[in-house]
């Protein structure tokens, strides 16, 4: 088909379009042209052509400007990773481990207490070589000048290894409240869970379910979760389940936390510094927001 608009030749006068159309004289342009324009243009490179005469067209202030997300981690202390390197499934190396507190310290955090994890048959670490990791992350936090407070408390599986360490007190806790992170394997909670977390009371320690959003085999998520809080099992609230990471039934599981305002504790349960990614995604959900409403402990522990 014969169209008398063949091609652009050059971006126009502010108030002219001009096209080359054989004879056709340059002429003014008019608001019926944008639909004519629309309907000869568009099996040409019709998108390209509207960017640019938007671009020609459209002054600075008429610019939509891109928000950008604000990166603030204002809970200022984050209370559960794996950055100690050779003694879990976290970090592989001191570098790795640095990449993590620097991109940490860029966002806020100022005080990080790494928890690697101890359970009998994977991880049976024992506290006084924690400690000493925590030594060398100190000293590599130093000499690097990082504007960080480092200490290594443990993630504790509720297994017969954690109970044996807890009745001898060998467990390494964190805060004036003498906080112990403990989480329970994914699929199958322990017997008597609710018996464990009073056994822990009992010894002077205060219970932080780590991620309850992550385990599986709840038959009525809200109702046993509420049940733990109300006999003072603290809740830690996973970052990176809101952006997804850990699956659908993690996410919406972290939703109902943050609907009930049960959010006792945020965590970034970073392994890694391929995780960032995932992490930063959660400046941008708005879910974070709801974050603030949260009775979130972590910056007590500054
Ligand atoms: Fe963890």
């Amino acid at each position: 088909m014969n169209t008398e608009f063949d091609e652009v030749v050059s971006l126009p006068e502010k108030d002219e379009v001009r096209f080359r159309t054989g004879a056709q004289p340059a002429f003014k342009a008019r608001p019926e042209m944008d639909e004519a324009l629309r309907s000869t243009t568009n099996s040409m490179s019709s998108k390209s052509i509207w960017q640019r005469l938007k671009d020609r067209f459209l002054t600075k202030s008429e610019e939509v400007p891109q928000e950008e997300p604000v990166r603030d981690c204002f809970w200022k202390v984050d209370i559960h990773s794996h950055l100690l390197p050779g003694v879990d499934d976290g970090v592989s190396s001191w570098e790795e481990s640095l990449a993590c507190l620097k991109q940490f310290a860029e966002w806020g955090i100022t005080k990080v207490i790494t928890t690697p994890h101890v359970s009998r048959d994977y991880f049976p670490n024992k506290y006084y070589q924690l400690l000493e990791g925590q030594e060398q992350l100190q000293a590599m936090v130093r000499e690097h000048n990082l504007p960080l407070t480092i200490e290594v408390a443990a993630e504790y599986l509720l297994d017969d290894f954690f109970l044996d360490l807890l009745n001898k007190r060998e467990v390494l806790s964190f805060g004036p409240e003498k906080y112990l992170l403990v989480e329970t394997a994914w699929s199958s909670a322990p017997l008597h869970l609710s018996d464990l977390i009073f056994r822990i009371q009992s010894a002077g320690y205060t219970p932080i379910l780590a991620h309850p959003e992550r385990y599986k085999y709840y038959k009525d998520f809200e109702a046993e979760l509420s049940r733990h809080r109300d006999a003072g099992c603290l809740l830690q609230l996973n970052a990176m389940s809101l952006s997804g990471k850990y699956g659908d039934q993690a996410r919406r599981q972290g939703k109902i936390l943050l609907k009930n305002g049960w959010a006792d504790f945020i965590g970034s349960d970073l392994h890694r510094p391929g995780d960032l990614p995932r992490f930063e995604k959660i400046f941008s959900l708005p879910e974070f927001k709801e974050l603030a409403q949260q009775p979130l402990r972590n910056a007590r522990l500054v």
